[in-house]
């Protein structure tokens, strides 16, 4: 297998349907890729080594900005092997990871070390979240600027929120001098306090304590005002209500530097799945699942670009975790290998969109939001591009994931499109479903 992954180095990807959602382009045609970089996109050279991209669409460099890989410390619910894995066989070739672990990547040598150990895997760019506060425990700021000096490319207490206005205020402060934004996991915890699903009609069917979408939404109407206040730069994380969705059009309005991702199971899921699945704690995430009436308006947010950016929030825990009663799992769904599927299901099948526009929100979006420079399909860029089959429709087979965590909504949801290969820096990292480094499964 490495045998395969070293070869010439040279590629000609043939009549394959490119994808630019950097340029807002699309042509059919061959691609060349050689020294680890896109060589020619007219492709009249030869390479030694050619796949068949017929059928198949190449789109340069997903980026995920939005991924739990649990290292270091917690590597029972999954690591940043079986994590890059997981992000290869999803399409990615980049994931920013967030720094809820154990301990909390809140100075820079964790942050250089997350660096290292995602380079010596090999598989996908790691790129790093620092904490907001030391420790993420909301009480003082950790240090923004050093760990972006040893390459955090962005910063939150994801899992909570910074929930002190002052600290907020602050970190929002500094952001306006660094590269990357703020990224608030916005919830007001003295709303949702006991709550395990979305309060509504579902949840009082089910007799489950609910958490009001407004436990989101006046975070988030607080956040935009001290994004006004301090000229900041913040990045409203999985946003799910339409509450949130006002606040961030009226930031976007004033012009100020605010931007919002959701993720694909807000997109495609409402909180009838937990009905659906019976309680089963595979669909307990914060934020919740929400009514079919918040999904519709997520989802022409989304279309509209209101929202920027769409990111999986893999957020992998143990089975045993994810076995016990509703209201003592914890939360989260793992999601690095449904979210491409996810996404064109929602965005072709279902809101008639095109793939350039919904590309962009999983590729030029997500960089342009961390202030990462990478440019797409030009010569001389990282080759870094995954080849996805459009028409595919299958079902969820968890059975094939390389993420640790396979207990899943997605279970046997049938999704259109496959990634069918994953390219990070002109080596394959995924080839039809397979994982190019031995010993990882
Ligand atoms: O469902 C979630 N799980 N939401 C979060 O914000 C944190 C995450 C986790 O770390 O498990």
């Amino acid at each position: 297998m490495n045998g395969e992954r070293e070869g010439s180095g040279w590629w000609k990807i043939t009549d394959v349907r490119v994808i630019d959602p950097y340029r807002q382009r699309a042509w059919q045609g061959d691609v060349l890729v050689g020294q680890g970089r896109f060589q020619d996109l007219a492709a009249s050279a030869d390479a030694p080594e050619s796949v068949s991209g017929r059928g198949l669409w190449l789109v340069p460099r997903l980026l995920d900005m939005h991924v739990h890989l649990r290292s270091p410390g917690q590597e029972w619910k999954e690591d940043l092997a079986s994590g890059s894995a997981a992000a290869a066989h999803g399409g990615f070739a980049a994931v920013m990871t967030m720094p809820n672990t154990d301990p909390v990547v809140d100075v820079p040598s964790l942050v250089s070390w997350q660096i290292a150990e995602g380079r010596r895997i090999g598989l996908v760019d790691v790129l790093p979240a620092g904490a907001v506060t030391k420790a993420s425990g909301g009480q003082e700021l950790a240090e923004l600027w050093k760990m972006e000096k040893a390459g955090a490319v962005g910063f939150s207490d994801d899992g909570r929120p910074v929930a002190d206005g002052g600290l907020m205020r602050a970190a929002l402060s500094y952001s306006a001098t660094l590269a990357g934004p703020i990224v608030q996991h916005a919830e007001d915890v003295t709303l949702s306090g006991r709550g395990v699903m979305h309060e509504g009609e579902v949840s009082g069917r089910l007799g489950l304590a609910g958490v009001p979408g407004e436990a989101e939404a006046v975070m988030v109407w607080r956040d935009v005002q001290l994004a006004a206040l301090t000229d900041g730069r913040l990045h409203v994380a999985h946003v799910s209500t339409p509450g949130a969705l006002e606040a961030i059009q009226w930031a976007k309005a004033h012009g100020l530097r605010v931007t919002a991702e959701v993720t694909p199971h807000h997109l495609f899921f409402t909180d009838e799945r937990v009905a659906e699945l019976a309680f089963s704690p595979v669909t307990k995430v914060n934020p919740p699942l929400r009514p079919e009436s918040y999904r519709q308006v997520l989802l022409q947010a989304m279309k509209s670009g209101l929202i920027d950016a769409i990111a999986s929030d893999h957020a992998p825990h143990h089975a045993d975790e994810k076995d016990l009663p509703y209201k003592d799992a914890p939360f989260g769904i793992s999601s690095l290998e449904t979210a491409v599927a996810a996404v064109l299901t929602v965005g072709l099948d279902e809101l008639a969109m095109d793939p350039l526009t919904l590309l962009v929100r999983m590729t030029a979006a997500p960089h342009r939001i961390l202030g990462l420079s990478y440019q797409g399909l030009v010569p001389g860029e990282s080759a870094d591009f995954a080849l996805i089959d459009p028409d595919a429709r299958l079902p969820v087979d968890p059975g094939k994931w390389y993420s640790q965590a396979r207990e899943t909504p997605w279970q046997g949801v049938a999704l259109r499109g496959q990634v069918v290969a994953t390219m990070l820096r002109g080596r394959w990292a995924m080839r039809e479903g397979e994982v190019l480094t031995c010993g990882l499964r």
